[in-house]
């Protein structure tokens, strides 16, 4: 059965790495009817909208998309497309899994962890007015409702991925209100789930402890913003954001695509790193219950990195085309 599933290319490198993970998943033996729409400030200057309505209307749709990243200008125009599409999907659930990858120079060998980050609230929600002049406030939304479903998600992960503990980061100590809240549906929330072990941990001192030794934390749920940062930590930890995957997950779509951003500095040269995003594929096709193919593009990916293939970011020679090809190779051998 064929899949149809959104593409969303996306800006900078977006269209480099999208055109790249379709080969692989097709070289997997997937079969997948792709329906391409564009978001982002390409089609802002055609059609005046950065998500025009067919976008949505598409992953509701085929309820499954793989999107590249989308730029959003600092301190002023559009609201993020990113933080758009979240909301309006509902997809509340961002998951991050940060693993070394052999081959390449991690700051600790084996580290493995998946930080599952809220997607819909927090600082995200949009909410800034300038109250006076020269001054600014942002108003930090957190409800019991989503710190309660994304407590439940990471702990159903948990159990789903055979891991052991669930750390919640938060900064209770100061914002007794809003972290507070998230403190205690996690601490409801971990009794339903007696084998998983509930850790607690403040986020500055998480950061520390992931430079130390991020595989105590396991994983890890948190806020919008918190999760946000922390993920870019964790992918200095494995090589760096050239291959850390995500998925944004809600209760009727999902969206995958990786944790970088459009990388403006290297877009149209041929040197983007694929492997983020055909990991977020990976995870696509465990989702679409596509498990054979999803092990074997692992695999594949796994043996071109044994075989000393990396891409520049990762301090190596090799462009994107050449790495996608020896990964469909791999893929032809895995
Ligand atoms: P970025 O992730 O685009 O780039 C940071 C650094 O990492 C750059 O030096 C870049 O060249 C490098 N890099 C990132 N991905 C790479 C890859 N696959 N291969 C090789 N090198 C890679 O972050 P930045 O510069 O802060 O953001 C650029 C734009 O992307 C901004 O407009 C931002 O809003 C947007 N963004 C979009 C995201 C999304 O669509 N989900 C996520 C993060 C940022």
């Amino acid at each position: 059965m064929a899949h149809t599933i959104t593409l969303i290319p996306g800006d900078g490198i977006g269209p480099e790495v999208a055109h790249a993970t379709q080969r692989v998943l097709e070289a997997s033996g997937v079969r997948i009817d792709w329906e391409v729409q564009e978001a982002g400030a390409a089609i802002a200057e055609k059609r005046g909208t950065t998500l025009p309505d067919e976008v949505l209307a598409s992953i509701r749709k085929n309820k499954v998309a793989l999107k590249g990243p989308i730029g959003t200008p600092i301190g002023k125009g559009f609201k993020s497309v990113n933080v758009t599409l979240r909301q309006s999907l509902d997809l509340y659930a961002n998951v991050r899994p940060i693993r070394s990858l052999p081959g390449i120079e991690p700051r600790f060998e084996g580290t493995d962890i998946v930080i599952v980050r809220e997607n819909t609230e927090d600082l995200y929600a949009g909410l800034e007015l300038m109250i006076m002049p020269g001054v600014a406030q942002s108003i930090k939304l957190i409800t019991e409702k989503a710190c309660t479903r994304i407590c439940e998600y990471a702990f159903e992960y948990a159990v789903r991925m055979q891991r052991k503990r669930v750390s919640v980061v938060h900064k209770a100590n100061i914002m007794k209100l809003s972290d507070g809240l998230l403190l205690e549906c996690f601490r409801k929330v971990a009794l339903r789930y007696p084998r998983i072990e509930p850790y607690e941990i403040i986020v500055d001192a998480c950061a520390m402890n992931m430079v130390r030794n991020a595989n105590k934390l396991d994983v890890i749920v948190t806020e919008n913003l918190y999760g946000d940062i922390l993920s870019d930590l964790g992918a200095g930890l494995v090589g760096g954001l050239g291959i850390v995957p995500g998925a944004n997950i809600g209760l009727e779509c999902a969206v995958f695509e990786a944790v970088h951003g459009s990388a403006p500095d290297i877009a149209g040269q041929g040197i983007a790193n694929p492997t983020a995003l055909i990991q977020s594929g990976v995870m696509m096709l465990h989702h679409l219950g596509e498990h054979t193919a999803a092990n074997r593009i692992e695999k594949a990916l796994l043996a071109t990195f044994e075989g000393g293939m990396r891409t520049v970011d990762l301090g190596g020679a090799v462009g994107t085309e050449e790495f996608t090809r020896a990964v469909c190779e791999a893929l032809g051998r895995a």
